[in-house]
């Protein structure tokens, strides 16, 4: 049984509750932070709450804890549930009040947080790659803020996986804006890594900033640009980034192979070079 923190208290995870007028459950007013934990040590974890800082900034949230307390909470999460691999998710309401279209500005934000155990090194869809299929993207057009309002995206997740495949990438005007619930990237004829440039059309993502600057150091050729549907169709290798996947290999879209229709050498190496950082940098 897990221990789960909800509003100051470490409870058994049964007895955590929630009031039923939290606007995190009657509007979605409520931001999220998912992050890793290899060898029971957070990864990349100063980007994750520097994005709850701004996520909780652009909804006009308060910080419910210092920064400080912050990580001291993640460390006690890992402690308490003895998690060696997995996650860490913490969530951020605006509180409970009357339910109200108008926000009051004295509602008190609540703080949840829960650990999953998940092997996230040895997956095995590394091995084999993913299969998707693209979607339109009918999320709203706040993606930058990771919010907890993922209907869309658990929606259309679960349509792929009906007909078998494991993910969708979202297409708006022509272009990829990213996975349900992670970042994309191809390499595309001259082995440049391609990725949409941030925008409110999708979430920057830390695991692809931290992507970015690996080919950076490491001289591999890079460019922040949008993704045509053509460009995907005719990229050598895509791939997709996110915090408890890390660096997926992407290897049939659409019913079509990319590439040879198996995990390219370039998201093979960036899988292999962002888990040694991450791992050396884990806090
Ligand atoms: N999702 N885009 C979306 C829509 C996401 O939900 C996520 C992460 C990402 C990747 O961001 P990061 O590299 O910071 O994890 C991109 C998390 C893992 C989730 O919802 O579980």
């Amino acid at each position: 049984m897990r221990s789960v923190y909800v509003n100051g208290k470490w409870v058994p995870e049964q007895e955590a509750e929630i009031s039923v007028f939290d606007r995190g459950f009657l509007f979605a007013d409520a931001v999220y932070e998912v992050a890793a934990v290899i060898g029971g040590k957070l990864i990349d974890y100063p980007g994750h709450a520097t994005r709850l800082g701004r996520s909780l900034h652009e909804l006009g949230m308060a910080m419910p804890v210092s920064e400080h307390e912050m990580l001291d909470l993640h460390r006690e999460a890992i402690r308490r549930n003895e998690v060696v691999e997995g996650l860490v998710y913490l969530q951020v309401t605006r509180g409970a009040a009357d339910r109200d279209f108008l926000i009051d500005p004295a509602s008190k934000p609540g703080l949840v947080m829960f650990t999953q155990e998940k092997q996230v090194t040895a997956n095995p869809k590394v091995e084999i790659g993913l299969k998707v299929k693209c979607v339109p993207d009918l999320r709203w057009a706040r993606r930058d803020i990771k919010t907890v309002q993922l209907l869309y995206s658990s929606l259309m997740k679960t349509e792929a996986a009906r007909e078998g495949l494991d993910d969708v990438l979202l297409v708006e005007d022509g272009v990829v804006t990213e996975a349900s619930s992670a970042n994309l990237h191809i390499v595309d004829a001259d082995g440049t890594i391609v990725t949409p440039p941030l925008s409110r059309a999708l979430l920057p993502g830390i695991t692809r900033g931290s992507v970015l600057s690996i080919a950076r150091d490491n001289a591999m050729p890079v460019r922040e640009d949008t993704v045509s549907t053509a460009a995907l169709a005719s990229a050598r290798e895509v791939f997709i980034t996110s915090a408890t996947s890390f660096v997926m290999p992407v290897v049939e879209i659409d019913g079509r192979s990319v590439g040879e229709g198996v995990p390219g050498p370039i998201t093979r190496r960036m899988r292999e070079l962002y888990i040694a950082k991450s791992m050396a940098t884990a806090t």
